[in-house]
């Protein structure tokens, strides 16, 4: 039942009381939308207002909201064991069948899961064993992590260290040292097909000639930068990554949080491009965000140094809640259900529909420039001027004045980064609510910019 405009405001008065909000910043809270329940791609709110969920809420929600099966997984796994200690010699069943499946699932060589708690977490290990790899194969010198421009990794110091977006930075220094970014080179001449951001994998090359290949432990890549603005990388870019990678004797650690199972329309994205990390970090779609639960991944070679250490060398990293049973138990659920249902073929098709859409609709339009889109993840850039790129003005809000008119009017919850707008929604959406989405971008957009 939808509550009245007192529970309403009295529900908002209290939120902003005590709760801080993630990315806290008090006015965005002025007048909350305080979700209640949802049902495959739609949300509902307090007040009874109906919205597509463009983003899969944050990019997690795979199967789409309201899955009884998934609510059953978890208390059925809940009325067994509260939970069970996963540390020295104690496992449970739910999490052994998980880390076989993902195995399954996951590219050819990959071997070990270490499951966290969240995707942050997810990357902080990644680094982790990084490191304690080179160490065992005597080359403690190799410590350096190497993270690219406009990407984001995460909410601990380290991974804050890690993202490329300097806004995630402010007042929290100092960061993490020997974590690094690649920079846009000087005098670059080169064959590549430059990313939908104009990187190419040169600038990795040159970091790690830069801070010195001996000393780079990793490379750590989104496949399509998602959180910075979904920029999309060029068909030869990971491959090249790789090659890259190899000369310098530098591991790819491949972070998938957003991309892992299903929403490039590959179970993870750099299969499209038979390429290989040799670590790789999921998290939100292992269990569409039903519960939380992360990974990280590692290859056959990393998982034999790791069985092959002396008694005094022991991988001491731990989180009390790694592999917790009801988690697990979720998560073989939920991979199921995508499985049964055939949603990676669905993000594909969805997908391009969702990209040729907004491509027929603002494809040529004076304010929309770099319209892309990979699989279930799109986005375009609001600007002043499309022939030139020229942005508009950032005092004029145009990103954020197409996110409210497509809340507020369209019933589309989205997400966007400056002037750039984003979509991902869940990997259930039908052609119908694709057509949605895309109507109420094309009529948000023409009431925003007047064209
Ligand atoms: C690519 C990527 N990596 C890591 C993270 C951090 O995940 P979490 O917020 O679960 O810690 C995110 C979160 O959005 C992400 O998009």
């Amino acid at each position: 039942m939808p509550v009245g405009q007192d529970t309403y405001e009295a529900l908002t008065r209290e939120d902003q009381a005590h709760l801080l909000h993630p990315q806290f910043y008090a006015p965005d809270h002025a007048e909350p939308v305080i979700f209640e329940s949802g049902e495959g791609v739609w949300l509902t709110d307090v007040r009874g207002r109906r919205y597509i969920d463009g983003l899969s809420s944050l990019w997690n929600v795979a199967v789409g909201h309201g899955r009884t099966e998934l609510a059953d997984a978890a208390a059925d796994q809940i009325r067994k064991v509260a939970f069970t200690n996963n540390y020295v010699g104690y496992s449970n069943v739910p999490a052994i069948k998980l880390a076989s499946k993902v195995v399954d699932l996951a590219y050819e060589d990959m071997a070990g899961v270490f499951f966290t708690n969240s995707g942050s977490e997810s990357n902080e290990g990644a680094l982790k064993v990084a490191r304690f790899y080179w160490n065992l194969q005597g080359q403690p010198g190799k410590v350096k992590l190497i993270a690219r421009e406009r990407s984001y990794h995460g909410g601990t110091l380290a991974t804050s260290s890690m993202t490329g977006l300097p806004v995630f930075w402010k007042y929290f220094g100092p960061l993490v040292p020997e974590i690094v970014h690649t920079e846009k080179p000087d005098n670059l001449e080169c064959d590549c097909e430059p990313n939908s951001d104009g990187e190419c994998a040169h600038w990795i090359e040159r970091a790690i000639l830069r801070e010195g290949p001996d000393t780079v432990a990793a490379i750590l890549c989104e496949p399509v930068k998602g959180a910075g603005g979904v920029w999309t990388p060029s068909d030869d870019y990971f491959p090249r990554v790789r090659e890259i990678c190899d000369r310098y004797n530098v591991l790819l650690i491949a972070d998938e949080v957003i991309t892992g199972f299903g929403r490039t329309g590959h179970w993870f994205a750099l299969e499209r491009w038979g390429v290989q990390p040799d670590i790789l970090s999921v998290a939100k779609a292992i269990t569409s965000g039903y519960i939380p639960m992360g990974a990280f991944i590692v290859t056959n070679a990393i998982l034999d140094a790791l069985k092959s250490t002396p008694a005094d060398a022991r991988f001491m990293h731990a989180y009390t809640n790694s592999a917790h049973p009801t988690a697990a138990a979720v998560a073989l659920r939920n991979l199921q259900i995508m499985e049964d249902e055939q949603l990676v073929a669905n993000a594909q098709a969805m997908g391009d529909r969702l990209g040729e859409g907004l491509r027929d609709a603002l494809g040529g339009h004076a304010h929309v420039a770099n319209l892309r889109h990979l699989g279930l993840m799109a986005g375009f850039s609001l600007v002043a001027d499309a022939s030139t790129g020229a942005p508009f003005e950032a005092s004029r809000g145009m990103g954020l004045q197409v996110q409210k008119h497509l809340r507020d009017q369209g019933g589309v919850i989205t997400r966007i980064v400056g002037d750039s707008v984003l979509f991902a929604p869940p990997l259930c959406i039908n052609a119908a609510e694709v057509d949605l989405v895309v109507e109420a971008t094309a009529r948000a957009v023409r009431d925003v910019t007047g064209k």
